[in-house]
């Protein structure tokens, strides 16, 4: 019997890496343990740039939330947000907004004991325990929060998590279900692992992430572009992540494909009539 540190819910798996305990470490964070570091060490000698590859996701999505924000978006509902480590989403949102409102979710317990934990004090934003797979659960307990109002307009944030759902969990049907509880002026952000323009080793890394509790599944711009139904899909469309709205030209990488992930954002404008 493994003995749980201090804190910890009992339900955590510490047998197995966890997805959202590697990313924590590839970002600088102390929540995860040597079974995920191990892994990460692993991954990170076959792909030196991957954990670049995290911050930039974390980028992307900042950059995108500031759009949002811009746009008058004050609810964000962020599904597979991860273990809080640097420029969290309501801390980017609550910068800009104190009303900012954010439900974070995520299935894997660790990620959602921190955030809890983070958060502590903080009457706008909640982290709940939950599964992408199931939306429809996600949404209650979204509007049971209080703190969603999906008849006004919300920003449904899914950075670096679709690709954790196999087409055997019909993806498409899922990203459906959570537009159609959206208002019109809604956005959906979406970052994505790609197989397009990427070199042999990062295809053999991504292929490690079969020991996590979550394999990844690898798609191709046309499908990510799809997951937007048919909302309207904002400036430069669904691009490799730096060429997403960079701050300044000059930020971006002389090779921005090799993160390895798509971005994009899209807007639910009212159909004509
Ligand atoms: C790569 S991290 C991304 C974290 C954050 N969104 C970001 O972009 O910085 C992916 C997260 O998705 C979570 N995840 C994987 N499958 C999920 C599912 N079916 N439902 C909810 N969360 C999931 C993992 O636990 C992990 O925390």
């Amino acid at each position: 019997m493994m003995q749980m540190p201090d804190g910890l819910p009992a339900e955590i798996d510490l047998s197995r890496p966890s997805a959202a305990r590697v990313y924590d470490y590839f970002l600088g964070g102390a929540h995860n343990f040597e079974i995920d570091r191990q892994l990460a060490e692993q991954i990170a000698s076959m792909t030196p740039n991957l954990a670049a590859t995290m911050r930039a996701g974390r980028e992307f999505l900042r950059r995108a939330v500031r759009v949002l924000l811009d746009a008058g978006i004050d609810q964000f509902l962020d599904i597979g947000s991860g273990i809080p480590t640097v420029g969290n989403v309501h801390e980017v949102a609550q910068a800009a907004n104190p009303e900012a409102r954010v439900v974070y979710v995520d299935i894997d317990p660790v990620a959602v004991a921190h955030s809890r934990e983070l958060l502590a004090g903080n009457d706008h934003a909640i982290a709940i325990h939950a599964d992408l797979r199931e939306p429809k659960l996600i949404l209650d307990q979204a509007r049971a929060s209080g703190l969603i109002d999906f008849d006004r307009p919300v920003g449904i944030l899914l950075a670096g998590v679709v690709h954790f759902i196999p087409d055997t969990d019909r993806p498409g049907d899922l990203l459906a279900t959570l537009r159609a509880a959206a208002a019109p002026g809604s956005y959906l952000v979406i970052s994505h692992s790609t197989f397009e323009d990427q070199p042999q080793e990062m295809l053999d890394a991504q292929r490690l992430s079969a020991r996590t509790a979550t394999e990844i599944t690898l798609r191709s711009r046309a499908e990510i572009s799809d997951f937007f139904g048919d909302w309207t899909i904002l400036e430069p469309g669904v691009v490799h992540m730096p060429l997403w709205r960079p701050d300044s030209p000059s930020e971006v990488d002389d090779h921005p494909e090799r993160f390895g992930a798509f971005g994009g954002v899209a807007r639910y404008d009212q159909p004509a009539g």
